[in-house]
């Protein structure tokens, strides 16, 4: 399976009308997890670079919904980078995905939906690490 096709781009549907938009995310219907875990990221600018991570057990969908950032994944084999720029579009990143975000817009308000409680134990922040467990 190609990173992109691990890792979709998901579009959410637009309940809006002349009221504004309205973007609704149920876990385990929009998204392929129920949500145990919600974090967002802001203030951060375009010279910060986070993440520098993959999680063995959590599964995430991030969405900018405000500004925009960049994520650039990668499974120790191929990379890609998404450009998270609208309210109503999201990515999945399952587990044992290495993930950067960087190039955060002033504005920017990232999104974070996780399968998770929080636990450190299950982050990996070595890159070499990464790429001995995902390469055995
Ligand atoms: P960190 O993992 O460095 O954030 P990012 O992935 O965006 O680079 O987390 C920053 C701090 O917040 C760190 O001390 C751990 C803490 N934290 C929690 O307590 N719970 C959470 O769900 C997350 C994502 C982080």
């Amino acid at each position: 399976m190609s990173l992109k096709e691990k890792c979709p781009i998901l579009h959410f549907v637009d309940l809006g009308d002349e009221r504004g938009k309205l973007v609704v995310i149920e876990g385990a219907r929009a998204i392929p997890f129920e949500i145990k875990r919600v974090f967002y990221i802001y203030d951060s600018d375009s010279t910060v670079v986070r993440g520098q991570h993959a999680n063995r057990e959590s599964e995430f969908v991030l969405i900018n919904v405000a500004g925009q950032s960049k994520v650039r994944i990668s499974d120790g084999i191929e990379e890609v980078v998404v450009e998270l720029n609208k309210p109503m579009m999201g990515v999945y990143i399952p587990k044992m995905i290495w993930k950067d975000m960087y190039d955060f817009s002033k504005d920017s308000v990232l999104l974070v939906l996780a399968s998770t409680h929080y636990d450190p134990k299950e982050y990996i922040r070595d890159y070499e690490e990464y790429l001995s467990l995902v390469i055995n």
